[in-house]
């Protein structure tokens, strides 16, 4: 007759531990978790102690007041990222005055730290196969002028020179009127260029809704109300916005901030449709091959409330996880010399099958390999095209499937093309090995032969070597240069298929191009 009993005893401690492991707060209890700069400073060297295996502590730069702005970089393996593993970003505060956002995210570093311990746990998985950068505070020195509580209050939004820096980027599609880039964004555009995050979020407050891009307008449209500027990935922005706000709990009708008066259907909004801006960080991470959503998490600015900032870490908690988790959905391989196998970097890629406007298939923006001949895309589930293009190689074109969480990998060998001297010296015939890629002395003839790969037999036959490598730099302005290039083109061809007037843009771009870089050459 006690069987069943205790076999209650045994069903009611089980679910007691279960229960009692989800409601207790049981993540930072013991440490103070606080964006005030020093005693922050204080807790990020604390956690890079505890945790020095699985936590790598840097600066991207000091901001104008001399402020490091740091990075935590979580995985299994902080100093070396090993050959494919893709990277992801968090960046909270690029306002001043989001104090919740920078405690959110201080709260994430401390529980992806704590479970990597559960072997099986979703936190300890995200740890092996990506590596995720957090930065807390992109403008401590707004924060230090932020007023605590004040939950309208305009105090810290900008940074000690008076700009707001979520503006403060180069814009591809309008010339902006004199702004310096602060050191904080020069700091940010650095550490873009050092590092292809695949996906980002920049998580602030003083709203309740996920956005994505573009926020800025074509120049003769500025101000054009309502209207979306959708990127020719806007596929992947609303699946990304949509698991954001869905994993944290968006009704359908989305979240209602009374200070905004405004309904975001889904918890979700494009950019440019709620609140055209010029020159912010999350185009200038998508034209920089980052796909950047901005996570909007409280309708009060500086939230000070301990009890209320704990209820939105745990809000927000499954947002954060799962976006990094959407790394999966996509495809990732690297770009090799058929006959050296020696990796191809800034090689061209392109994705071929969506069809951003009607008759105008061909349109998308193009991104490039690493040093290592490296690439990731987020994509959507499906069969798509991929386009790989070098200059001295036969472009190669991939039929791809892709599947939900189960990254694609690719292995894309492209086959030098035959060179051709200018005449009258004849075709030279000698075959000589190279192991890098060569130096011609000549134009080279060009070259489209299109090789067809199949996905399915490339990475099957032979698997990529996980070899553990460090990161490598990118010289900063070829990647500009590619970056507008592919952008200006793409924006060409939508004119081509007549959508839309585009005029102005030919002149307006270049210029503020030519600035761009002359900002550049100043501060980095
Ligand atoms: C946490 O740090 C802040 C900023 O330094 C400080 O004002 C506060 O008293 C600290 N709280 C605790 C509980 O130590
Ligand atoms: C680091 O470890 C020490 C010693 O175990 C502990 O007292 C402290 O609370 C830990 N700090 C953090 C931020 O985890
Ligand atoms: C939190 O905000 C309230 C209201 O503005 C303020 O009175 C209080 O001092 C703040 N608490 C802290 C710890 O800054
Ligand atoms: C690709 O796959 C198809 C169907 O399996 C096959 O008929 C074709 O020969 C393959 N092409 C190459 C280049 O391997």
């Amino acid at each position: 007759m006690m069987e069943p009993y205790g076999f209650l005893i045994a069903v009611v401690s089980f679910l007691f531990i279960q229960l009692w492991g989800i409601a207790a707060p049981a993540q930072g209890h013991n440490v103070n978790v606080t964006c005030e700069y020093e005693a922050m400073t204080d807790l990020l060297h604390d956690l890079a102690l505890n945790y020095s295996n699985i936590v790598r502590l840097e600066s991207i730069g000091k901001t104008e007041e001399d402020r490091e702005i740091w990075v935590m970089i979580v995985s299994d393996s902080p100093y070396n990222r090993p050959l494919l593993r893709p990277q992801v970003k968090f960046v909270g505060n690029v306002n001043g005055m989001s104090g919740p956002a920078c405690y959110v995210l201080l709260r994430l570093t401390i529980h992806l730290l704590e479970q990597y311990e559960s072997e099986a746990s979703m936190e300890r998985q995200l740890m092996e196969s990506s590596e995720i950068h957090i930065i807390p505070n992109l403008n401590p020195d707004g924060y230090a002028k932020a007023v605590p509580g004040s939950c309208s209050g305009p105090e810290g939004r900008v940074n000690a020179n008076n700009i707001n820096l979520n503006t403060n980027f180069p814009d591809i599609f309008r010339e902006k009127e004199g702004e310096i880039i602060q050191r904080e964004t020069a700091a940010m555009i650095r550490y873009l260029q050092k590092n292809k995050f695949v996906i980002s979020v920049s998580v602030i407050s003083g709203a309740h809704v996920v956005v994505y891009p573009f926020d800025s307008v074509l120049a003769e449209e500025y101000f054009a109300d309502g209207e979306p500027h959708l990127t020719p990935d806007d596929d992947i922005f609303k699946q990304l916005a949509l698991t954001y706000a869905k994993k944290t709990g968006s009704p359908t009708e989305g979240w209602v901030c009374p200070r905004l008066n405004r309904k975001f259907p889904y918890g979700i909004i494009n950019g440019a449709e709620w609140n055209p801006q010029s020159g912010t960080m999350m185009d200038y991470n998508y034209i920089h091959e980052t796909f950047e959503i901005m996570a909007g998490i409280s309708c009060c600015r500086n939230e000070n409330d301990t009890a209320v900032l704990d209820k939105l870490w745990w809000n927000n908690r499954e947002g954060l996880l799962h976006v990094v988790h959407e790394v999966e959905t996509g495809i990732r391989g690297q770009v090799l010399d058929s006959e050296t196998y020696e990796p191809i970097p800034e090689a061209k890629l392109e994705k071929k099958s969506y069809h951003y406007i009607e008759g105008d298939d061909e349109f998308s923006m193009q991104w490039y390999t690493t040093q290592d001949g490296e690439f990731w895309r987020p994509w959507q589930p499906g069969k798509h095209k991929l386009r790989v293009e070098k200059p001295g190689y036969k472009t190669a074109v991939v039929n791809v499937e892709v599947r939900y969480k189960q990254p694609t990998f690719l292995r894309v060998e492209l086959e030098k093309v035959l060179v051709v001297m200018k005449s009258p010296t004849p075709i030279q015939n000698e075959k000589t090995e190279k192991p890098t890629t060569p130096q011609y002395d000549f134009p080279i003839t060009a070259t489209t032969s299109v090789t067809e790969y199949n996905s399915t037999t490339q990475h099957k036959d032979k698997p990529l070597e996980p070899e553990i490598r460090s990161l490598k730099h990118y010289s900063s302005l070829t990647q500009l240069d590619h970056s507008f290039l592919n952008l200006f083109r793409g924006i060409q061809q939508r004119n081509n298929a007549g959508s839309r007037n585009l005029k102005a843009l030919p002149i307006v771009v270049p210029i503020q191009f030519v600035l761009h870089i002359v900002f550049l050459q100043n501060l980095l």
